[in-house]
């Protein structure tokens, strides 16, 4: 088991992504601290994967330092420790030209998407760095950025800010704890088959088959992602095997930001 006994957070847990990666964390023998919006979700969650004696829950916002604080917490008082943090929650807003985004969308988009992480790192590393002080007891931190973090993406210019920046805070919070047994890097998915894909297609003037083509049209694979495409890089990223990457911004993308 790769993940044996490894206590990892996940925000953004009952999503498309966030929830798939629980699961692969659990089959892989970590204690999950899960974290999202809404309470009820997070109980089905656990209950579907019949995890209560390895797994917690903990409703709250990311936008709120009290979250943050709350599930490093609850990690630590609950498992022992912070082995591994997921931060993946996130938003995007709707597809239009710059100047048709709300000012409140744009500051609520930067808030949960780069804010989010800004407050969970501020968090976590504190913590990750004391147990390898203490006990050289290696951490990994794996943010979910975007190819839109990698390369422009037309009317989607407040979302691809926020995940550029992402990528920004990985890279600089990665070189800044590289000799302090932390490595830290972000995930960079293309169009994958989520709750957040499926509000583009809610909201298109085109039909879903029209709509899925000029969504991936520029990618070389000419297709979605699947969610179990996006883990399995997650958990690569997050593997303590994989001991000499860190300050990356790994593209699972169909090849969209190669060419
Ligand atoms: N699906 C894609 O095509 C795609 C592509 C690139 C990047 N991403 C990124 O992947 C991550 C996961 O998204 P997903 O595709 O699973 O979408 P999703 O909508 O299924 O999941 C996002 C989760 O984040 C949670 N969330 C949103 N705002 C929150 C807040 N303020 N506090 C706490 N939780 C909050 C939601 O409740 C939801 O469960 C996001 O960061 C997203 O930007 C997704």
């Amino acid at each position: 088991m790769r993940f044996q006994d490894k206590v990892v957070i996940v925000t953004g847990a009952t999503g498309g992504i966030g929830s798939k990666a629980v699961e692969a964390f659990l089959k892989e023998g970590a204690y999950i601290v899960a974290s999202d919006l809404e309470a009820e979700k997070l109980d089905d969650l656990e209950r579907e994967l019949r995890a209560s004696d390895r797994m917690i829950t903990l409703a709250g916002d990311v936008t709120k330092r009290a979250t943050h604080n709350a599930i490093v917490d609850l990690a630590v008082k609950s498992f022992g420790g912070l082995d591994i943090a997921l931060n993946n929650a996130g938003i995007s807003h709707d597809v239009v030209r710059l100047p048709l985004i709300e000012d409140e969308l744009a500051r609520r988009v930067i808030d949960v998407d780069l804010m989010a992480v800004f407050m969970a790192m501020k968090a976590q590393l504190p913590v990750m760095a004391k147990q390898y002080e203490e006990a050289e007891r290696l951490g990994s931190i794996v943010n979910i950025a975007s190819a839109a973090g990698l390369v422009a993406a037309p009317l989607m210019s407040v979302y691809s800010a926020a995940k550029h920046g992402v990528i920004g805070l990985t890279k600089s919070a990665a070189a800044e704890y590289a000799k302090r047994g932390i490595r830290i890097n972000s995930i960079c998915p293309a169009f994958t088959k989520t709750a957040m894909v499926e509000s583009f297609f809610e909201t298109s003037t085109h039909d879903r088959a029209q709509a899925t083509k000029s969504l991936t049209q520029g990618m070389p694979m000419g297709r979605m992602g699947e969610v179990s495409e996006i883990i399995s890089g997650i958990l690569f990223a997050a593997d303590p095997e994989n001991s000499f990457m860190t300050g990356h911004s790994i593209a699972i993308d169909g090849g969209l930001t190669s060419i």
